[in-house]
């Protein structure tokens, strides 16, 4: 059966072809975050590590405190946004989790600079204490524990840092089940 040519004269059989289609194909969502985190390899921008490197450092010590494998793979995602554009990488990484974590773990990402910057913002005019605004959001400890125990610590070359294969798993899992559209 052929598809429409303009969806105001779309059927409803054809958008069920096109609904079964979408959720045959959804492993492709997986396929594309891991693309974009292995392409972190090649952004380094005069930090100490590159910037996939930082990625699963983040994801290895949130592992290593105990954190959900939500939040683990949260935090592998946290700066994918960066393989597109930096100044807006939180509300990209943050978005593209959106459908497949709770809400605490979107906004954790989805605020992660400002949480981060009590370690940087200083040296640029900014205010340290823009965390302070979100006091009294639910997930404020959590979107501290990740900005201050392993988002800023994660710049060591020296350290025992997990491969992307110790995560894929867990990355396939949670990508491969959306929890809303
Ligand atoms: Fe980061």
């Amino acid at each position: 059966m052929a598809s429409f040519t303009r969806m105001d004269e779309s059927t409803a059989e054809q958008w069920a072809t096109i609904g079964a289609e979408t959720f045959a194909h959804q492993e492709r969502v997986a396929d594309h975050v891991l693309e974009m985190l292995r392409a972190l390899a090649g952004i380094t921008d005069g930090f100490n590590v590159d910037q996939l490197t930082h990625s699963l450092q983040t994801a290895t010590l949130a592992e290593r405190a105990g954190a959900s494998d939500e939040m683990v793979v949260a935090s592998l995602c946290h700066d994918v946004g960066k393989y597109v554009s930096v100044p807006n990488h939180p509300a990209i990484a943050a978005e593209m989790l959106r459908p497949y974590v709770d809400d605490d773990v979107y906004w954790v990402i989805r605020v992660h600079q400002d949480f981060q910057g009590r370690h940087y913002y200083h040296h640029f005019g900014g205010d340290p204490d823009a965390r302070d605004q979100y006091r009294d959001h639910p997930a404020h400890a959590l979107a501290e524990q990740f900005a201050d125990e392993w988002d800023q610590r994660a710049f060591d070359p020296d350290y025992d840092t997990l491969p992307l294969e110790h995560f894929e798993e867990r990355l396939r899992e949670l990508f491969a089940a959306p929890k809303s559209l």
